[in-house]
């Protein structure tokens, strides 16, 4: 079996429901349920034999060597972290707390759990850390993709902290051998995203007939990856990656942020017409995200090269498959719009630095 930590989140979610669609091997989903976290993400899961969820955090150590004594996994997949930028602007402990003293935790128990192993199951065990390609920096336009060896420069304290992440991780395999594999992956977006990112932010505003405010000129540039393929990303480094290595994974889809909002509205006039008008009467350009990074881009041959990896959807694929999704779940949007995320949305959005498009 495998140990999932921070599965009840977006991508973690998505992948412990594919996981168990592709194959029959048992998963142990570890979440804290933060703000960000939805068991109800797993609910398909409930009956299911193959699937255990465990409500506990990764900083508890007593709590983790438990779970590996207990199940014996043969892999632990490191999706457990404080994921969003904005908030670490607003508070940065929590990211430092949960993404670096979190997986250094994690780690610790690995390692100490991997030491003890027989030789074969020694051999096989896979500690495999799921980062982001923001460690990397920003990129200016006409600058090369990210590739494996681009230096780290973050600039926002949640990239800062995922770059320490990676940072242990790599000292765990090379001072103590612990056979770790690190993915770091652009943008996703897909079902489950937690209406704090841009996308599904966009989604329910125009559906709510709010505005869908667009941080500065609009045009910074993500490269934007359907959350199915980073979860087949992961399977395949998971299975075939070379131990110690780091492996970027991307959409090869630059995108400006307006033009995605514009994409989300085009398809919201097609699948739900409002009979106010168009939905990108709602643009709202704001106040900036500070430092806010211009440009990522990924360039993943070496995945393609080593593992035969490539996104199975275009961006026109995924997007229509996203914005339907949101169309058809109006009660888990409903559900995680709590009082909490209204809070949070009150606080970041000031009405006094909107603009009308
Ligand atoms: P998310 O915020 O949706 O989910 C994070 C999950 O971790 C939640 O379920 C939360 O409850 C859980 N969690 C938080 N603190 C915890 C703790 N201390 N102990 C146990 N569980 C805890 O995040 P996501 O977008 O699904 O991202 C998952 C991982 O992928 C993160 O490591 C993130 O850095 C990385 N990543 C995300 C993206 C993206 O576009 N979303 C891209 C590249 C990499
Ligand atoms: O690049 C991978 C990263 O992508 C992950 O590591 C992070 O966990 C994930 O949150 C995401 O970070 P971003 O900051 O790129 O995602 P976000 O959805 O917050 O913003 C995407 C872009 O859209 C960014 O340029 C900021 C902009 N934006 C975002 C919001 C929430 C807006 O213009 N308006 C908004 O309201």
């Amino acid at each position: 079996m495998i140990l999932v930590t921070g599965g009840a989140g977006f991508i973690g979610s998505n992948f412990v429901l594919d996981w168990l669609q592709q194959s029959d091997e048992p998963v142990i989903t570890l979440d804290a349920l933060t703000y960000a976290g939805n068991v109800h993400n797993l609910d398909s899961l409930r009956e299911d034999p193959r699937h255990t969820f465990v409500h506990g955090d990764i900083c508890d150590r007593a709590l983790i060597d438990r779970l590996l004594a207990t199940h014996r996994p043969r892999a632990i997949v490191h999706f457990a972290a404080e994921s969003h930028v904005d908030r670490s602007i607003h508070g940065p402990g929590a990211f430092i707390r949960t993404n670096v003293e979190g997986t250094f935790t994690l780690l610790e128990a690995a390692r100490a759990h991997w030491q003890a192993l027989p030789a074969d199951e020694k051999a096989a065990f896979r500690f495999h850390h799921v980062s982001t390609d923001e460690v990397y920096g920003s990129l200016s336009a006409d600058a090369p993709a990210f590739t494996e060896t681009h230096p780290y420069e973050p600039n926002s304290p949640y990239s800062a902290s995922k770059a320490a992440s990676d940072h242990l991780v790599r000292a765990w395999f090379h001072t103590y051998g612990l056979p770790v594999l690190t993915t770091n992956c652009s943008n996703n977006y897909g079902p489950y995203h937690f209406p704090e990112k841009l996308i599904p932010l966009m989604i329910v505003n125009a559906l709510a007939g709010k505005p869908l405010p667009v941080y500065g000129d609009g045009l910074n540039v993500r490269d934007w990856l359907y959350v199915t393929d980073h979860c087949s990303a992961i399977r395949a480094v998971l299975a075939r990656g070379r131990v110690g290595e780091t492996y970027n994974v991307g959409g090869w889809n630059e995108m400006p942020n307006i033009e995605i909002v514009r994409t989300v509205c085009a398809l919201l006039d097609e699948l739900k017409p409002d009979p106010a008008g168009p939905y990108s009467r709602l643009i709202t350009f704001v106040k900036d995200r500070p430092g806010h990074d211009r440009r990522y881009a990924i360039d993943a041959r070496k995945i393609e090269r080593e593992l035969g990896w490539r996104p199975a959807e275009t961006f026109a694929t995924g997007i229509r498959k996203t914005v339907q999704w949101y169309l058809d779940h109006p009660e888990w949007v409903a559900q995680v719009q709590s009082g909490a995320y209204r809070d949070w949305i009150a606080a970041q959005y000031q009405p006094a630095d909107a603009q009308a498009a």
